[in-house]
């Protein structure tokens, strides 16, 4: 039996009940499972046998009709071992889950390939989201496949090129307003109350989540049953990281795995309102009103899924850090040089984090780690050409390009 509860008052909710927050205190909605039947139907299930992604874990998600499900081939991505890289910032043993390798090149595909699927049973024909880029090319992306309309609030200022343009190819109905992505989050939320017909999208959905979760699964699977010591993300919203952590719960509750991994959160310093509060150590999180980060996926001042993450983030006895601009691009950078990933800014804030976490001595270099690497670094190239120049240039002529390059080794 699936169902909605708040995560405040426990106010239950049915599966098909299209409601984003708890009708009795406003408050957020999980997703909860009768676990005892899910333990039952896992030993008679193959899912171990079935190919890394999303769908693999199709017992643990909320989907009743398989027939309808929505997939671009989601998930499966690589968990890269990282020597080099780990040699510089002195841990031995650090992994780069890469989320840049899923269909539209972010984790968002994870939770857009369950959530679009939870739209067709319940037989909406529009979808809709607010976002900083990557949601609305992931959206766009499902909502094709699906035949469905979607329609998308981006906000003021400059959206990276490769997300904008990916949701334009897609067919999205692209709208830009004049205010921020919280400002285009309101919006959305009263468009979807007010109107039957549009099905909303964004993470504040605890479907969207579900899918979202996989991307823990996978990791312990590819450690061959075990989580690692620690699990680094970039926070904006929030969503991911609360997802990571139900879905290690959810296996350490099935008893696939015998221990939890601590959680680390990181936020850019202009856009870091979780971060600061569990670093104060306060529970509540109070939003920044202007933020402010050249990673844009998480230039997020008032985070929808604040109380998730604190949760997680206390549950685990995790740590939050926040990173400057500067740390965030040279990580960007490091990341791309050693290990060949090129990973956007906002997914090199988890590499920056843990640089400054174990020159703190937050993280021991006994640990092993694991950094979510969210999106595909050709998203946002603009940044990478001011960063790295422009290229060499030489007269088309063998000797010029010699010197240029400092080759003097001929063969003789
Ligand atoms: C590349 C990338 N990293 C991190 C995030 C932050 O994820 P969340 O909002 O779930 O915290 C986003 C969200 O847009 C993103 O696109
Ligand atoms: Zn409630």
């Amino acid at each position: 039996m699936i169902r909605q509860v708040c995560i405040t008052c426990g106010a239950e909710y049915g599966a098909d009940e299209v409601i984003y927050s708890c009708k009795r205190c406003g408050d957020l909605l999980d997703v909860e499972y009768d676990y005892e039947a899910l333990a039952e139907r896992l030993e008679g299930s193959d899912w171990r046998s079935l190919p890394l992604s999303v769908w693999r874990y199709r017992d643990f998600l909320p989907i009743c009709d398989l027939s309808k499900v929505v997939t671009l081939k989601e998930g499966g991505t690589g968990l890269h071992q990282c020597s080099r890289l780990s040699n510089l910032l002195g841990v031995k043993r650090l992994y780069v889950k890469n989320e840049g390798e899923n269909p539209t090149g972010s984790f968002k595909d994870r939770g857009m390939t369950v959530g679009v699927t939870k739209a067709l049973e319940l037989d909406v024909k529009t979808v809709i989201c607010a976002s900083t880029g990557n949601t609305s090319a992931s959206l766009a992306a499902y909502a094709a496949k699906a035949g469905l309309r979607c329609i998308v609030l981006i906000p003021s200022g400059k959206t990276a090129y490769g997300k904008l343009a990916q949701a334009m190819i897609y067919g999205a109905e692209v709208v830009q307003i004049r205010g921020n992505f919280d400002q285009a989050l309101r919006i959305v939320l009263k468009l979807s109350e007010r109107h039957r017909e549009v099905y909303l999208l964004n993470s504040i959905n605890p479907y969207r989540l579900e899918g979202q979760k996989s991307l823990a699964y996978e990791i312990c699977d590819q450690l061959n049953g075990k989580a690692p010591d620690r699990v680094i993300l970039p926070m904006g919203n929030a969503g991911n990281i609360s997802a990571v952590w139900k879905g290690l719960t959810e296996f350490h509750r099935l008893g696939l795995i015998d221990d939890l991994p601590r959680m680390v959160g990181i936020q850019a310093e202009g856009a870091s309102p979780i971060a600061r509060a569990i670093k104060l150590g306060s529970d509540v999180v109070t939003p920044v009103e202007r933020p402010e980060t050249v990673a844009t996926a998480i230039r997020i001042g008032a985070p929808v899924s604040w109380k998730k993450a604190v949760r997680a983030l206390r549950e685990s006895s995790g740590v939050a850090e926040t990173v400057t601009d500067e740390e965030i691009l040279d990580a960007q950078r490091m990341l791309a040089r050693c290990e060949g990933l090129f990973v956007e800014p906002a997914s090199a804030s988890s590499i920056a984090g843990l640089r400054k976490l174990v020159e703190l001595g937050e993280i021991d270099k006994d640990e092993v780690v694991v950094c979510v690497a969210t999106g595909h670094g050709l998203k946002d190239p603009d940044i990478v050409m001011k960063m790295c120049g422009r290229p060499l240039e030489a007269d088309a002529e063998v000797g010029s390009i010699e010197k240029l390059l400092g080759l003097t080794q001929a063969f003789r």
